[in-house]
Protein backbone atom coordinates (compact mmCIF):
# COMPACT_ATOMS: atom_id res chain seq x y z
CA UNK A 1 0.00 0.00 0.00
CA UNK A 2 3.03 2.48 0.58
CA UNK A 3 3.02 3.51 -3.00
CA UNK A 4 -0.53 4.44 -3.11
CA UNK A 5 -0.81 8.16 -2.13
CA UNK A 6 -3.73 9.07 0.05
CA UNK A 7 -5.89 11.69 -1.73
CA UNK A 8 -7.65 14.14 -0.15
CA UNK A 9 -10.94 13.56 -1.97
CA UNK A 10 -11.60 14.14 -5.98
CA UNK A 11 -14.06 17.01 -6.27
CA UNK A 12 -16.25 16.50 -9.36
CA UNK A 13 -14.97 17.33 -12.63
CA UNK A 14 -15.50 21.16 -13.21
CA UNK A 15 -15.28 20.71 -16.41
CA UNK A 16 -18.27 18.48 -16.48
CA UNK A 17 -20.75 18.57 -19.68
CA UNK A 18 -24.78 18.76 -19.11
CA UNK A 19 -24.99 16.75 -22.50
CA UNK A 20 -23.14 13.87 -20.35
CA UNK A 21 -25.56 11.49 -18.46
CA UNK A 22 -23.01 9.75 -16.25
CA UNK A 23 -23.23 6.08 -15.78
CA UNK A 24 -22.89 5.00 -11.96
CA UNK A 25 -22.58 0.79 -11.43
CA UNK A 26 -23.85 -0.04 -8.77
CA UNK A 27 -23.05 -3.90 -9.78
CA UNK A 28 -20.96 -4.05 -6.92
CA UNK A 29 -23.38 -2.69 -4.18
CA UNK A 30 -26.70 -2.88 -4.56
CA UNK A 31 -26.26 -5.50 -7.12
CA UNK A 32 -24.16 -8.00 -4.72
CA UNK A 33 -27.89 -7.67 -2.65
CA UNK A 34 -29.38 -10.41 -5.07
CA UNK A 35 -30.12 -12.86 -2.82
CA UNK A 36 -27.65 -15.79 -3.53
CA UNK A 37 -25.18 -12.81 -5.34
CA UNK A 38 -22.09 -13.17 -2.79
CA UNK A 39 -18.93 -11.98 -4.88
CA UNK A 40 -15.51 -12.59 -3.33
CA UNK A 41 -12.74 -10.32 -3.49
CA UNK A 42 -10.73 -11.92 -6.52
CA UNK A 43 -14.10 -11.79 -8.21
CA UNK A 44 -15.31 -8.07 -7.11
CA UNK A 45 -11.48 -6.89 -8.65
CA UNK A 46 -12.18 -8.48 -11.98
CA UNK A 47 -15.93 -7.07 -12.13
CA UNK A 48 -13.97 -3.93 -11.17
CA UNK A 49 -11.59 -3.92 -13.81
CA UNK A 50 -13.88 -5.04 -16.30
CA UNK A 51 -16.15 -2.17 -15.07
CA UNK A 52 -13.62 0.23 -15.81
CA UNK A 53 -13.06 -1.43 -19.26
CA UNK A 54 -16.78 -0.73 -20.17
CA UNK A 55 -16.50 3.40 -19.44
CA UNK A 56 -18.42 3.46 -16.00
CA UNK A 57 -18.28 7.09 -14.77
CA UNK A 58 -18.18 5.90 -10.98
CA UNK A 59 -18.41 2.04 -9.30
CA UNK A 60 -19.78 2.11 -5.93
CA UNK A 61 -17.95 -0.71 -4.93
CA UNK A 62 -19.48 -1.83 -2.00
CA UNK A 63 -20.95 -0.89 1.69
CA UNK A 64 -18.09 -0.71 3.59
CA UNK A 65 -19.39 -0.92 7.08
CA UNK A 66 -21.39 -4.44 6.53
CA UNK A 67 -18.45 -6.63 6.92
CA UNK A 68 -14.67 -7.07 7.04
CA UNK A 69 -14.49 -8.33 3.82
CA UNK A 70 -16.75 -5.52 2.04
CA UNK A 71 -14.25 -3.04 3.76
CA UNK A 72 -11.57 -4.96 2.47
CA UNK A 73 -12.91 -5.19 -1.25
CA UNK A 74 -13.64 -1.43 -1.44
CA UNK A 75 -10.09 -0.63 -0.12
CA UNK A 76 -8.16 -2.86 -2.78
CA UNK A 77 -10.61 -1.64 -5.83
CA UNK A 78 -10.05 2.12 -4.42
CA UNK A 79 -6.27 1.14 -4.36
CA UNK A 80 -6.15 -1.20 -7.84
CA UNK A 81 -8.80 0.44 -10.26
CA UNK A 82 -9.21 3.70 -9.14
CA UNK A 83 -5.35 3.98 -9.43
CA UNK A 84 -5.63 3.92 -12.86
CA UNK A 85 -4.78 5.80 -15.57
CA UNK A 86 -8.13 7.55 -16.18
CA UNK A 87 -10.22 5.82 -13.55
CA UNK A 88 -13.66 6.05 -12.12
CA UNK A 89 -14.64 7.47 -9.25
CA UNK A 90 -14.77 4.76 -6.51
CA UNK A 91 -17.36 5.56 -3.78
CA UNK A 92 -18.49 3.03 -1.07
CA UNK A 93 -21.74 3.49 0.99
CA UNK A 94 -22.81 4.68 4.23
CA UNK A 95 -26.05 5.17 6.44
CA UNK A 96 -25.71 9.19 8.10
CA UNK A 97 -23.77 8.08 10.72
CA UNK A 98 -19.92 8.88 11.79
CA UNK A 99 -19.23 5.29 12.21
CA UNK A 100 -20.39 4.46 8.33
CA UNK A 101 -19.30 7.50 6.72
CA UNK A 102 -15.38 7.17 8.35
CA UNK A 103 -15.35 3.60 7.72
CA UNK A 104 -16.44 4.31 3.66
CA UNK A 105 -14.04 7.23 3.47
CA UNK A 106 -11.21 4.97 5.12
CA UNK A 107 -11.92 2.27 1.67
CA UNK A 108 -12.25 4.56 -0.49
CA UNK A 109 -9.67 7.59 0.35
CA UNK A 110 -7.00 5.64 -1.53
CA UNK A 111 -8.38 6.12 -5.16
CA UNK A 112 -7.49 9.07 -7.27
CA UNK A 113 -11.39 9.83 -7.38
CA UNK A 114 -13.00 9.08 -4.04
CA UNK A 115 -16.65 10.04 -3.36
CA UNK A 116 -18.60 8.88 0.04
CA UNK A 117 -22.02 7.91 -0.55
CA UNK A 118 -24.45 8.67 2.47
CA UNK A 119 -28.26 8.09 2.47
CA UNK A 120 -31.13 7.78 5.17
CA UNK A 121 -34.82 7.42 4.47
CA UNK A 122 -37.16 9.98 4.41
CA UNK A 123 -40.54 8.49 3.93
CA UNK A 124 -42.95 8.75 6.92
CA UNK A 125 -43.11 5.01 6.88
CA UNK A 126 -39.78 4.56 7.16
CA UNK A 127 -39.26 7.31 9.36
CA UNK A 128 -41.80 6.03 11.95
CA UNK A 129 -41.53 2.18 11.74
CA UNK A 130 -37.89 1.73 10.69
CA UNK A 131 -36.05 4.64 11.59
CA UNK A 132 -38.43 5.77 14.43
CA UNK A 133 -36.97 9.29 14.28
CA UNK A 134 -39.33 12.46 13.80
CA UNK A 135 -38.82 14.70 10.68
CA UNK A 136 -36.95 17.37 11.97
CA UNK A 137 -34.65 14.65 13.91
CA UNK A 138 -33.80 13.36 9.71
CA UNK A 139 -33.45 17.04 8.76
CA UNK A 140 -30.70 17.58 11.84
CA UNK A 141 -28.76 14.33 10.67
CA UNK A 142 -28.78 15.08 7.30
CA UNK A 143 -27.45 18.76 7.83
CA UNK A 144 -24.68 16.93 10.50
CA UNK A 145 -23.87 13.65 8.48
CA UNK A 146 -23.44 15.22 4.82
CA UNK A 147 -21.05 18.20 6.50
CA UNK A 148 -19.36 15.50 8.51
CA UNK A 149 -18.76 13.50 5.00
CA UNK A 150 -17.99 16.64 3.05
CA UNK A 151 -15.12 17.66 5.43
CA UNK A 152 -13.65 14.03 4.78
CA UNK A 153 -14.35 14.47 1.03
CA UNK A 154 -15.15 17.21 -1.51
CA UNK A 155 -16.96 14.76 -3.09
CA UNK A 156 -20.35 13.52 -1.46
CA UNK A 157 -23.60 11.77 -2.35
CA UNK A 158 -26.20 11.98 -0.81
CA UNK A 159 -29.36 9.48 -1.28
CA UNK A 160 -32.78 10.39 0.34
CA UNK A 161 -34.10 6.31 0.50
CA UNK A 162 -37.51 6.08 -0.23
CA UNK A 163 -38.04 9.00 -1.90
CA UNK A 164 -40.40 7.82 -4.39
CA UNK A 165 -42.42 7.71 -1.52
CA UNK A 166 -41.94 10.65 0.64
CA UNK A 167 -43.72 13.62 0.81
CA UNK A 168 -42.33 16.10 -1.66
CA UNK A 169 -42.51 19.07 0.55
CA UNK A 170 -40.15 17.19 2.87
CA UNK A 171 -38.09 15.94 0.43
CA UNK A 172 -37.36 18.98 -1.09
CA UNK A 173 -36.47 20.73 2.25
CA UNK A 174 -34.21 17.72 2.63
CA UNK A 175 -32.45 18.14 -0.21
CA UNK A 176 -31.78 21.55 0.24
CA UNK A 177 -29.72 21.32 3.43
CA UNK A 178 -28.12 18.37 1.89
CA UNK A 179 -26.57 20.66 -0.82
CA UNK A 180 -25.88 23.63 2.25
CA UNK A 181 -23.91 21.10 3.45
CA UNK A 182 -22.07 20.01 0.70
CA UNK A 183 -23.37 17.35 -1.17
CA UNK A 184 -22.48 17.43 -4.71
CA UNK A 185 -24.63 14.66 -6.16
CA UNK A 186 -28.19 13.97 -5.00
CA UNK A 187 -29.48 11.04 -5.61
CA UNK A 188 -33.55 9.73 -5.95
CA UNK A 189 -34.17 6.46 -5.22
CA UNK A 190 -37.03 4.88 -6.03
CA UNK A 191 -36.22 2.16 -3.43
CA UNK A 192 -38.95 -0.28 -3.53
CA UNK A 193 -39.95 0.40 -7.13
CA UNK A 194 -43.40 1.88 -7.02
CA UNK A 195 -43.34 5.15 -8.96
CA UNK A 196 -44.75 4.95 -12.56
CA UNK A 197 -42.45 7.03 -15.31
CA UNK A 198 -44.56 9.89 -15.29
CA UNK A 199 -44.66 10.45 -11.07
CA UNK A 200 -41.16 9.43 -11.52
CA UNK A 201 -40.42 12.86 -13.76
CA UNK A 202 -42.88 14.90 -11.94
CA UNK A 203 -40.76 14.30 -8.71
CA UNK A 204 -37.75 15.15 -10.43
CA UNK A 205 -39.19 18.47 -12.17
CA UNK A 206 -40.33 19.47 -8.50
CA UNK A 207 -37.12 18.87 -7.30
CA UNK A 208 -35.54 21.17 -10.08
CA UNK A 209 -37.91 23.79 -9.14
CA UNK A 210 -38.26 23.77 -6.01
CA UNK A 211 -35.02 22.75 -4.08
CA UNK A 212 -32.71 25.89 -3.82
CA UNK A 213 -28.88 25.58 -5.45
CA UNK A 214 -29.64 22.63 -7.32
CA UNK A 215 -28.28 23.70 -10.39
CA UNK A 216 -25.06 23.46 -8.75
CA UNK A 217 -25.49 19.78 -8.16
CA UNK A 218 -26.09 16.73 -10.16
CA UNK A 219 -29.17 15.20 -10.03
CA UNK A 220 -29.29 11.38 -9.89
CA UNK A 221 -31.91 8.47 -10.60
CA UNK A 222 -31.76 4.90 -9.05
CA UNK A 223 -35.07 2.72 -9.70
CA UNK A 224 -35.79 -0.46 -8.50
CA UNK A 225 -37.52 -3.35 -10.66
CA UNK A 226 -40.52 -4.32 -8.55
CA UNK A 227 -42.95 -3.06 -11.25
CA UNK A 228 -40.64 -4.00 -14.14
CA UNK A 229 -40.62 -0.05 -14.26
CA UNK A 230 -36.77 0.75 -13.49
CA UNK A 231 -35.73 1.63 -17.04
CA UNK A 232 -38.53 3.65 -18.28
CA UNK A 233 -38.62 5.19 -14.65
CA UNK A 234 -35.00 6.11 -15.00
CA UNK A 235 -35.47 7.41 -18.58
CA UNK A 236 -38.04 9.15 -17.64
CA UNK A 237 -35.49 10.91 -15.03
CA UNK A 238 -33.27 11.81 -18.34
CA UNK A 239 -35.58 13.51 -20.09
CA UNK A 240 -36.82 15.60 -16.44
CA UNK A 241 -33.11 16.32 -16.01
CA UNK A 242 -31.11 13.81 -14.05
CA UNK A 243 -27.82 13.13 -15.41
CA UNK A 244 -26.10 10.35 -13.43
CA UNK A 245 -27.63 6.84 -13.53
CA UNK A 246 -27.09 4.22 -10.97
CA UNK A 247 -27.56 0.75 -12.73
CA UNK A 248 -26.34 -2.56 -12.87
CA UNK A 249 -25.23 -4.83 -15.08
CA UNK A 250 -28.07 -7.38 -16.57
CA UNK A 251 -30.03 -5.06 -14.14
CA UNK A 252 -29.20 -7.83 -10.44
CA UNK A 253 -30.35 -5.88 -7.15
CA UNK A 254 -32.45 -6.74 -4.25
CA UNK A 255 -35.52 -8.42 -5.21
CA UNK A 256 -36.76 -7.77 -8.47
CA UNK A 257 -33.25 -5.65 -9.29
CA UNK A 258 -32.14 -2.42 -10.38
CA UNK A 259 -32.64 -0.64 -13.84
CA UNK A 260 -30.11 -2.10 -15.93
CA UNK A 261 -27.20 -0.55 -17.31
CA UNK A 262 -27.25 -1.94 -20.93
CA UNK A 263 -30.69 -0.74 -21.47
CA UNK A 264 -30.08 2.42 -20.31
CA UNK A 265 -27.45 2.99 -22.10
CA UNK A 266 -28.44 1.47 -25.35
CA UNK A 267 -31.44 3.43 -25.21
CA UNK A 268 -29.34 6.53 -25.20
CA UNK A 269 -27.50 5.40 -27.80
CA UNK A 270 -29.81 3.80 -30.71
CA UNK A 271 -32.87 6.61 -29.52
CA UNK A 272 -30.15 9.87 -29.06
CA UNK A 273 -32.10 11.95 -31.01
CA UNK A 274 -35.14 11.28 -28.79
CA UNK A 275 -32.98 12.41 -25.90
CA UNK A 276 -31.33 15.23 -27.12
CA UNK A 277 -28.14 13.74 -28.51
CA UNK A 278 -26.89 13.26 -24.62
CA UNK A 279 -23.95 10.82 -24.48
CA UNK A 280 -23.03 8.30 -22.20
CA UNK A 281 -18.96 7.42 -21.65
CA UNK A 282 -19.71 3.92 -21.94
CA UNK A 283 -17.96 1.49 -25.11
CA UNK A 284 -20.96 -0.03 -25.86
CA UNK A 285 -18.67 -3.00 -27.61
CA UNK A 286 -17.84 -4.47 -23.89
CA UNK A 287 -21.57 -4.72 -23.00
CA UNK A 288 -22.30 -8.58 -23.59
CA UNK A 289 -18.92 -9.55 -22.38
CA UNK A 290 -19.34 -7.17 -18.81
CA UNK A 291 -22.98 -9.24 -19.07
CA UNK A 292 -21.49 -12.70 -19.58
CA UNK A 293 -18.53 -12.01 -16.67
CA UNK A 294 -21.18 -10.71 -14.19
CA UNK A 295 -23.37 -13.58 -14.73
CA UNK A 296 -21.22 -16.25 -14.63
CA UNK A 297 -18.94 -14.59 -11.16
CA UNK A 298 -22.87 -13.73 -9.50
CA UNK A 299 -24.05 -17.31 -10.93
CA UNK A 300 -27.06 -15.38 -11.92
CA UNK A 301 -28.18 -16.50 -15.55
CA UNK A 302 -29.37 -14.00 -18.00
CA UNK A 303 -32.81 -14.92 -19.57
CA UNK A 304 -32.60 -15.55 -23.24
CA UNK A 305 -34.92 -12.60 -23.74
CA UNK A 306 -33.40 -10.16 -21.96
CA UNK A 307 -32.61 -7.09 -23.59
CA UNK A 308 -29.53 -6.33 -25.50
CA UNK A 309 -27.36 -9.12 -23.82
CA UNK A 310 -29.81 -12.37 -23.43
CA UNK A 311 -28.97 -15.07 -26.15
CA UNK A 312 -32.02 -14.42 -28.05
CA UNK A 313 -32.00 -10.48 -28.00
CA UNK A 314 -31.04 -10.51 -31.42
CA UNK A 315 -32.39 -13.93 -32.95
CA UNK A 316 -35.02 -13.86 -35.84
CA UNK A 317 -36.82 -17.11 -35.78
CA UNK A 318 -40.28 -16.18 -37.59
CA UNK A 319 -39.95 -16.93 -41.61
CA UNK A 320 -41.54 -13.00 -42.45
CA UNK A 321 -38.57 -11.93 -40.14
CA UNK A 322 -35.66 -13.41 -41.47
CA UNK A 323 -36.97 -12.66 -44.89
CA UNK A 324 -36.70 -9.09 -43.95
CA UNK A 325 -33.37 -9.75 -42.51
CA UNK A 326 -32.12 -11.36 -45.48
CA UNK A 327 -33.23 -8.33 -47.61
CA UNK A 328 -32.52 -5.47 -45.26
CA UNK A 329 -31.54 -5.74 -41.58
CA UNK A 330 -32.81 -2.49 -40.94
CA UNK A 331 -36.21 -3.99 -41.20
CA UNK A 332 -36.22 -6.14 -37.77
CA UNK A 333 -32.93 -4.52 -35.93
CA UNK A 334 -32.72 -1.55 -34.86
CA UNK A 335 -29.16 -2.02 -33.27
CA UNK A 336 -26.33 -3.94 -34.80
CA UNK A 337 -25.66 -6.93 -32.60
CA UNK A 338 -21.97 -6.24 -33.27
CA UNK A 339 -22.24 -2.69 -31.25
CA UNK A 340 -23.30 -4.46 -27.84
CA UNK A 341 -20.36 -6.94 -28.69
CA UNK A 342 -22.10 -10.17 -30.09
CA UNK A 343 -19.40 -10.49 -32.28
CA UNK A 344 -17.52 -13.17 -30.86
CA UNK A 345 -15.50 -15.62 -33.06
CA UNK A 346 -16.38 -18.88 -32.69
CA UNK A 347 -12.98 -20.85 -33.18
CA UNK A 348 -10.57 -19.70 -30.59
CA UNK A 349 -7.87 -21.37 -29.38
CA UNK A 350 -7.34 -25.38 -29.60
CA UNK A 351 -4.35 -27.46 -27.68
CA UNK A 352 -1.80 -26.32 -29.86
CA UNK A 353 -2.33 -23.06 -28.63
CA UNK A 354 0.52 -21.67 -26.03
CA UNK A 355 0.34 -19.66 -22.50
CA UNK A 356 0.85 -16.53 -24.71
CA UNK A 357 -1.96 -16.53 -26.97
CA UNK A 358 -4.35 -18.21 -24.12
CA UNK A 359 -3.69 -15.05 -21.88
CA UNK A 360 -3.74 -12.49 -25.02
CA UNK A 361 -7.42 -14.36 -25.80
CA UNK A 362 -8.31 -14.11 -21.75
CA UNK A 363 -7.19 -10.32 -21.38
CA UNK A 364 -9.21 -9.82 -24.62
CA UNK A 365 -12.50 -11.24 -22.65
CA UNK A 366 -12.16 -9.14 -20.11
CA UNK A 367 -9.96 -10.82 -17.68
CA UNK A 368 -6.48 -10.19 -16.23
CA UNK A 369 -4.92 -13.06 -13.95
CA UNK A 370 -2.12 -12.85 -11.72
CA UNK A 371 0.74 -15.20 -13.15
CA UNK A 372 -0.13 -18.06 -10.31
CA UNK A 373 -4.16 -17.92 -11.77
CA UNK A 374 -2.81 -17.75 -15.13
CA UNK A 375 -1.23 -20.95 -14.33
CA UNK A 376 -3.88 -22.63 -12.93
CA UNK A 377 -6.18 -21.61 -15.42
CA UNK A 378 -4.14 -22.73 -18.63
CA UNK A 379 -3.01 -26.25 -17.04
CA UNK A 380 -6.97 -26.71 -16.55
CA UNK A 381 -7.39 -25.08 -20.38
CA UNK A 382 -4.98 -27.99 -21.60
CA UNK A 383 -7.21 -30.85 -19.58
CA UNK A 384 -10.20 -29.18 -21.31
CA UNK A 385 -8.29 -29.36 -24.92
CA UNK A 386 -8.02 -33.17 -24.38
CA UNK A 387 -11.47 -33.07 -24.30
CA UNK A 388 -12.38 -30.53 -26.57
CA UNK A 389 -11.22 -29.52 -30.30
CA UNK A 390 -12.28 -26.32 -30.14
CA UNK A 391 -12.17 -24.05 -27.33
CA UNK A 392 -14.25 -20.90 -27.65
CA UNK A 393 -14.95 -17.83 -25.53
CA UNK A 394 -17.57 -19.00 -23.84
CA UNK A 395 -15.22 -22.19 -22.80
CA UNK A 396 -12.88 -19.94 -21.42
CA UNK A 397 -15.44 -17.42 -19.34
CA UNK A 398 -16.95 -20.90 -18.04
CA UNK A 399 -13.71 -21.85 -17.67
CA UNK A 400 -12.22 -18.98 -15.44
CA UNK A 401 -15.37 -18.42 -13.91
CA UNK A 402 -15.68 -21.54 -12.07
CA UNK A 403 -11.74 -21.43 -11.09
CA UNK A 404 -12.55 -17.95 -8.83
CA UNK A 405 -15.71 -19.48 -7.56
CA UNK A 406 -13.18 -22.07 -6.29
CA UNK A 407 -11.45 -19.60 -4.23
CA UNK A 408 -11.67 -19.94 -0.67
CA UNK A 409 -13.21 -23.17 -0.54
CA UNK A 410 -14.04 -25.23 2.77
CA UNK A 411 -14.51 -28.50 1.03
CA UNK A 412 -12.82 -29.26 -2.65
CA UNK A 413 -14.34 -32.22 -4.35
CA UNK A 414 -12.33 -34.97 -4.89
CA UNK A 415 -13.67 -37.76 -6.64
CA UNK A 416 -17.44 -38.60 -7.72
CA UNK A 417 -19.40 -41.46 -8.58
CA UNK A 418 -22.93 -41.91 -9.23
CA UNK A 419 -24.85 -45.07 -10.64
CA UNK A 420 -28.42 -44.72 -12.05
CA UNK A 421 -30.01 -45.88 -15.03
CA UNK A 422 -34.04 -47.31 -14.99
CA UNK A 423 -34.72 -50.02 -12.23
CA UNK A 424 -32.29 -48.90 -9.49
CA UNK A 425 -32.01 -46.22 -6.97
CA UNK A 426 -29.79 -43.68 -7.74
CA UNK A 427 -26.73 -43.92 -5.46
CA UNK A 428 -23.56 -41.33 -5.58
CA UNK A 429 -20.67 -42.21 -3.69
CA UNK A 430 -18.57 -38.63 -2.82
CA UNK A 431 -15.00 -37.77 -1.52
CA UNK A 432 -14.56 -34.13 -0.40
CA UNK A 433 -11.48 -32.55 1.53
CA UNK A 434 -11.18 -30.48 3.81
CA UNK A 435 -8.70 -27.29 4.29
CA UNK A 436 -6.74 -29.43 6.41
CA UNK A 437 -6.15 -31.77 3.44
CA UNK A 438 -7.94 -34.65 5.40
CA UNK A 439 -10.44 -36.73 3.04
CA UNK A 440 -13.86 -37.35 3.98
CA UNK A 441 -16.29 -39.89 2.30
CA UNK A 442 -19.56 -41.41 2.21
CA UNK A 443 -22.27 -42.27 -0.19
CA UNK A 444 -26.05 -41.61 -0.65
CA UNK A 445 -29.09 -42.50 -2.79
CA UNK A 446 -31.20 -39.98 -4.01
CA UNK A 447 -34.65 -39.73 -6.55
CA UNK A 448 -32.17 -38.76 -9.06
CA UNK A 449 -28.87 -38.49 -9.95
CA UNK A 450 -27.98 -35.10 -8.67
CA UNK A 451 -30.27 -35.06 -5.10
CA UNK A 452 -27.83 -38.25 -5.14
CA UNK A 453 -25.22 -36.21 -5.03
CA UNK A 454 -26.71 -33.27 -3.14
CA UNK A 455 -27.48 -35.66 -0.60
CA UNK A 456 -24.39 -37.07 -0.05
CA UNK A 457 -22.35 -33.72 0.13
CA UNK A 458 -24.86 -33.18 2.93
CA UNK A 459 -24.01 -36.49 4.65
CA UNK A 460 -20.27 -35.74 4.75
CA UNK A 461 -20.58 -31.81 5.63
CA UNK A 462 -23.17 -32.36 8.16
CA UNK A 463 -25.43 -29.47 6.98
CA UNK A 464 -28.81 -29.92 5.53
CA UNK A 465 -28.93 -27.53 2.58
CA UNK A 466 -31.69 -27.26 0.07
CA UNK A 467 -31.34 -27.29 -3.46
CA UNK A 468 -33.84 -24.67 -4.38
CA UNK A 469 -32.47 -24.04 -8.54
CA UNK A 470 -30.70 -26.40 -10.74
CA UNK A 471 -29.98 -25.27 -14.12
CA UNK A 472 -27.74 -26.83 -16.97
CA UNK A 473 -27.12 -25.21 -20.02
CA UNK A 474 -24.27 -26.21 -22.66
CA UNK A 475 -21.53 -23.80 -23.05
CA UNK A 476 -21.74 -24.31 -27.11
CA UNK A 477 -23.25 -26.61 -29.26
CA UNK A 478 -21.78 -29.89 -30.20
CA UNK A 479 -21.77 -33.41 -28.41
CA UNK A 480 -18.23 -32.25 -26.40
CA UNK A 481 -19.99 -28.71 -25.16
CA UNK A 482 -19.09 -28.51 -21.65
CA UNK A 483 -21.84 -27.82 -19.23
CA UNK A 484 -22.62 -25.08 -17.38
CA UNK A 485 -24.54 -25.65 -13.86
CA UNK A 486 -26.23 -23.04 -11.76
CA UNK A 487 -27.18 -24.09 -8.42
CA UNK A 488 -29.00 -21.97 -5.44
CA UNK A 489 -29.22 -23.55 -2.37
CA UNK A 490 -30.82 -22.46 1.13
CA UNK A 491 -29.55 -23.01 4.39
CA UNK A 492 -30.64 -21.52 7.96
CA UNK A 493 -27.54 -19.56 9.78
CA UNK A 494 -27.17 -20.16 13.96
CA UNK A 495 -29.55 -17.72 14.11
CA UNK A 496 -32.37 -19.91 12.36
CA UNK A 497 -32.37 -16.82 9.23
CA UNK A 498 -32.88 -18.22 6.28
CA UNK A 499 -29.86 -17.51 3.88
CA UNK A 500 -29.96 -18.18 0.04
CA UNK A 501 -26.51 -19.27 -1.62
CA UNK A 502 -25.63 -19.94 -5.48
CA UNK A 503 -23.24 -21.63 -7.00
CA UNK A 504 -22.07 -22.48 -10.40
CA UNK A 505 -19.41 -24.93 -12.24
CA UNK A 506 -18.57 -26.07 -15.81
CA UNK A 507 -17.42 -29.71 -16.81
CA UNK A 508 -17.90 -31.35 -19.54
CA UNK A 509 -19.46 -34.04 -17.51
CA UNK A 510 -22.97 -33.07 -16.46
CA UNK A 511 -22.57 -34.51 -12.97
CA UNK A 512 -19.36 -33.59 -12.01
CA UNK A 513 -20.35 -30.03 -12.91
CA UNK A 514 -23.46 -30.39 -10.38
CA UNK A 515 -21.35 -31.67 -7.90
CA UNK A 516 -19.18 -28.41 -8.08
CA UNK A 517 -21.52 -25.99 -8.07
CA UNK A 518 -23.57 -27.68 -5.18
CA UNK A 519 -20.47 -27.42 -3.50
CA UNK A 520 -19.36 -24.11 -4.39
CA UNK A 521 -22.83 -22.20 -2.54
CA UNK A 522 -22.76 -24.48 -0.01
CA UNK A 523 -18.84 -23.32 0.67
CA UNK A 524 -19.81 -19.76 0.64
CA UNK A 525 -22.90 -20.70 2.94
CA UNK A 526 -20.23 -22.57 5.40
CA UNK A 527 -18.04 -19.01 5.02
CA UNK A 528 -20.83 -17.16 5.92
CA UNK A 529 -21.58 -19.00 8.73
CA UNK A 530 -18.24 -18.41 9.89
CA UNK A 531 -18.76 -14.67 9.75
CA UNK A 532 -22.68 -13.94 10.69
CA UNK A 533 -23.88 -15.71 13.81
O1 LIG B 1 -32.59 1.70 -3.19
C1 LIG B 1 -32.07 2.53 -2.43
O2 LIG B 1 -32.73 3.39 -1.84
C2 LIG B 1 -30.64 2.47 -2.25
C3 LIG B 1 -30.01 3.63 -1.55
C4 LIG B 1 -29.15 3.18 -0.45
C5 LIG B 1 -29.28 4.48 -2.54
O3 LIG B 1 -30.00 1.54 -2.70
ZN1 LIG C 1 -31.16 0.50 -4.29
Amino acid sequence: MSEVQQNAGGAPDPTYDRNTVLIFDTTLRDGEQSPGATLNLAEKLEIGRQLARLGVDIIEAGFPVASPGDFEAVTRLAQEVGQMEHPPVITGLARANKTDIDRAWAAVQWSKKPRIHTFIATSDIHLQHKLRITRNDCLEQVGEMVSYAHGLCQDVEFSPEDAGRSDPEFLWQVLAIAIQSGATTLNIPDTVGYCTPSEYAAMIEGINKNVPGIGNVILSAHCHNDLGLATANTLAGIEAGVRQVEVTINGIGERAGNTSLEEVVMALHTRRQRFGNLRTNIDTTQLVRTSRMVSAMTSITVQPNKAIVGANAFAHEAGIHQDGMLKNPLTYEIMRPEMVGWNETNLVLGKHSGRHAFSERLKTIGYELTREELDKAFERFKILCDKKKIVTEADLEALVADQFESINEVYKLNALNVTSGTGNVPVASVRLVDEEGEAHEDAALGNGPVDAVCNCINRITGVDAKLTEFHVHAVTEGIDAIADVTIRIEMTSDSGKRMVFSGRSADTDTLVASGKAYLSALNKGLRRRQTVK
